[in-house]
């Protein structure tokens, strides 16, 4: 008698779905000479310092494990950068958990806090990684709209509408990866109150908070109330240029961020000895570089942005992050269908606002994280493309 081969994956895992990302590159991967505003990460090299640093460490045999939470300079540094840019405090030794990337730390904090069944509101558009990690620790997410017509901004009444008893924590990420969107201090506030109100949990990944073009961001936990509901997760990626080192960190309460360093001591042992030394660096020397960078992004925010309106497509203005997310439903093509022929008639690689949720169709997404040369081609080609259709 012959038996049906048993299935070799884990059941969530077969049903992940490839990121929209991934999906696209791999069709951009077959066209030549693209000119490409779709990787969301920093065209600058690594700070020199920051390098100098790392070889210094490395010719002195700084080449072991750290302490699993990360070593004691790098946390002091990050409480220190909280306390100074914040006013909010974070004690080193038990609030303050170096991770690999913001991607670990959001991946832990979801572990640490979700339990199978549990529900994960989830801002739509947002970064890929949000529901695909809600789905791999058993919980649901549970998306929740932004709007044009709203700044792209999450309104606490779409929110409220959403909760149900299964509800255990809104995973907030502004600034806003796609869309560029930004929330203030007012506008956040009636999150927190409904944070409070059904005693929940927020995951606040603020890995863009560096890089606002309007005002001074509104970091999460600063809110009245939210200190000890709040898990703070951001990194080095964006701000400092060093997305191939790997090294982020979350801060939170001591309970939460205990169980966070225990699943992490566990999976990653610690995050590269070589990585924490260039954060370090990064935060004691790398103030300049991130104003430098910023004062570049700025400039090409407008360039790429008036551009697209010139093309002809409605174009949201960001005041965050290095997105810009232009509607072009004017077009008549869905998302997927726009980048798809742009990339192979005019050779400029955007991504489908899809890949980040439903309510992303309609919109692609474009970085300004490339230079002003590459910026002004792909304007070129789209407007040739935007007036062929
Ligand atoms: C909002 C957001 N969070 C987290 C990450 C991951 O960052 P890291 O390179 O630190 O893992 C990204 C990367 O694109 C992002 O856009």
């Amino acid at each position: 008698m012959t038996s049906s081969p048993r299935p070799r994956l884990n059941r969530t895992v077969a049903d992940l779905a490839p990121s929209g990302i991934r999906e696209f590159f791999e069709l951009v991967q077959t066209v030549k000479n693209v000119v490409s505003l779709g990787v969301g990460e920093p065209d600058f090299a690594t700070p020199w310092h920051v390098c100098d640093e790392v070889y210094n460490s490395l010719r002195h045999g700084d080449t072991h494990y750290t302490s699993n939470a990360g070593t004691p300079e790098l946390r002091q540094e990050i409480s220190d950068l909280f306390a100074r840019l914040y006013g909010v405090q974070y004690d080193p030794a038990q609030e303050v958990l170096v991770t690999v990337g913001v991607s670990e730390a959001i991946d832990l904090a979801i572990r640490t806090v979700v339990s199978p069944g549990d529900e994960v509101i989830i801002p739509d558009p947002s970064f890929v990684a949000y529901s695909a990690c809600v789905k791999l620790a058993g919980g649901t997410p549970v998306l929740a709209p932004m709007r044009e017509a709203d700044d792209f901004k999450l309104r606490a009444d779409t929110v409220r509408s959403l909760l149900t008893d299964r509800t255990r924590a809104i995973l907030l990420g502004f600034p806003n990866n796609p869309t560029g969107s930004v929330m203030t201090r007012a506008e956040l506030l009636p999150v927190a109150r409904l944070a409070e109100e059904r005693d929940l949990l927020v995951l606040s990944d603020e890995t863009y908070d560096r890089l606002t073009y309007a005002g001074q961001h509104a970091c999460f936990a600063e809110l009245p109330g939210m200190w000890d509901r709040t898990i703070l997760l951001n990194g080095f990626s964006k701000s400092y240029a060093m997305t191939g080192w790997r090294i982020g960190y979350a801060c939170g309460p001591a309970d939460l961020l205990d169980a966070m360093t225990r699943v992490h001591s566990y999976t990653m042992m610690c995050a590269s000895t070589p990585a924490q030394v260039a954060a370090t660096q990064a935060l004691r020397g790398g103030e300049a570089d991130v104003q430098r960078m910023k004062t570049a992004y700025d400039e090409r925010r407008r360039v790429l942005v008036n551009g697209l309106r010139d093309a002809g497509l409605r174009c949201f203005e960001p005041l965050g992050a290095f997105y810009v997310f232009p509607n072009i439903e004017s077009t008549g093509l869905t998302s997927k269908e726009f980048c798809r022929r742009l990339v192979e008639e005019q050779q400029v690689a955007v991504v489908p606002g899809t890949a980040f949720g439903p309510a992303g169709e309609g919109y692609v997404r474009a970085t300004y994280a490339t230079s002003m040369k590459n910026l002004k081609k792909a304007i070129g080609r789209i407007g040739g493309f935007v007036a062929s259709l």
